[in-house]
């Protein structure tokens, strides 16, 4: 059971310069909330209460304003700092001390998920005890990100970074769950050509041992993408449009957490205390009404 999750929040944000030159992307809005509250709310949904930040040099006094310290969230956050963005499996060196012995998940910050059957899905990934799962997600235009190729069986037979010729539709989402010789595969990573070290190279060591499998998120999910700034308005805007269309919020953190009896009515008191008079206290006050 991966009871433990990473956020890797950090980058350089380059490709949504000069929004990101004072503001570390996973806070800027993605409609009514900070990009960085979906991740995080989509660990909570897979169950995980212990939650590291990784974010850049500098930028943690922003995140600890929005994010304290998760106790009001019946969580735990903790934060820690990544000098340069060395590459994804650099979240396990960083993290090395708070992954322990244990297994661990990790999301990417800027990564949005979103469908009926997902929690289930999720709480499925989590229960992995040896080797690595990936989730896939079928995109019009998959050389944007890492792809994998499976078999009859469902099984990967092949992942490649940005690929320049189609292998298949599948791109390899944000959100990765491992055992704990995680650790011990990313030290020995070579950074690639764009000096980075890869997360397909890590994938790959634990394909090659037969240790990885997949899990989809078919058409009835959403997986988005907040790369760039067209991007970024495209999810926001698909959030407004449920959102206003049900009136329910997706990634209300506090929901997650009152639902999964971490926090009581107390909790969202201080809540809307915190966030002060707005809509989402407004959505907070009518989820203690309701109980
Ligand atoms: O979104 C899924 C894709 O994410 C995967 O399909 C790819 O295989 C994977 O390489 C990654 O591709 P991107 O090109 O989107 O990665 P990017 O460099 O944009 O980093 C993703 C997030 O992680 C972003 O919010 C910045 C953060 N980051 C990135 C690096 C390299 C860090 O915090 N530290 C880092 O060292």
């Amino acid at each position: 059971m991966i009871k433990k999750g990473i956020i890797l929040a950090g980058g350089t944000g380059s490709r949504m310069s000069p929004l990101t030159k004072a503001v570390n992307k996973q806070l800027l809005p993605i409609h009514d909330k900070p990009l960085i509250f979906y991740p995080l709310s989509v660990l909570m949904l897979s169950g995980i209460r212990d939650v590291l930040i990784i974010v850049n040099k500098g930028q943690l006094n922003q995140f600890k304003k929005i994010l304290p310290n998760g106790n009001n969230l019946g969580i735990k956050i903790s934060y820690a700092e990544q000098k340069n963005p060395k590459g994804l499996p650099d979240a396990f060196l960083v993290g090395k001390k708070f992954i322990g012995n244990e297994n661990v998940a990790l999301i990417l910050g800027d990564n949005f998920f979103y469908g009926q059957s997902l929690t289930k899905i999720l709480k499925k990934c989590v229960k992995l005890k040896v080797g690595a799962t990936v989730i896939l997600h079928p995109v019009k235009n998959p050389s944007l990100y890492g792809v994998a190729n499976i078999d009859k069986k469902n099984k990967i037979t092949k992942i490649i970074e940005k690929p320049k010729k189609k292998i298949s539709n599948l791109a390899v989402t944000g959100f990765y769950f491992f055992d704990n010789k995680v650790i011990n595969y990313s030290k020995n990573l070579k950074p690639s050509k764009r000096k980075e070290i890869e997360i397909v190279d890590l994938l790959n060591k634990y394909r090659e041992k037969k240790k990885l499998s997949a899990k989809f998120i078919s058409r009835g999910g959403a997986w988005l993408d907040t790369g760039s700034i067209e991007d970024f308005y495209n999810t926001s805007a698909f959030v407004a449009a449920l959102e206003n269309r049900q009136g329910l919020k997706i990634a209300c953190l506090e929901e997650i957490a009152l639902s999964n009896k971490w926090i009581n009515k107390t909790n969202i008191l201080n809540a809307i205390k915190f966030y002060g008079k707005c809509s989402y206290s407004q959505y907070l006050s009518t989820l203690i009404k309701k109980s």
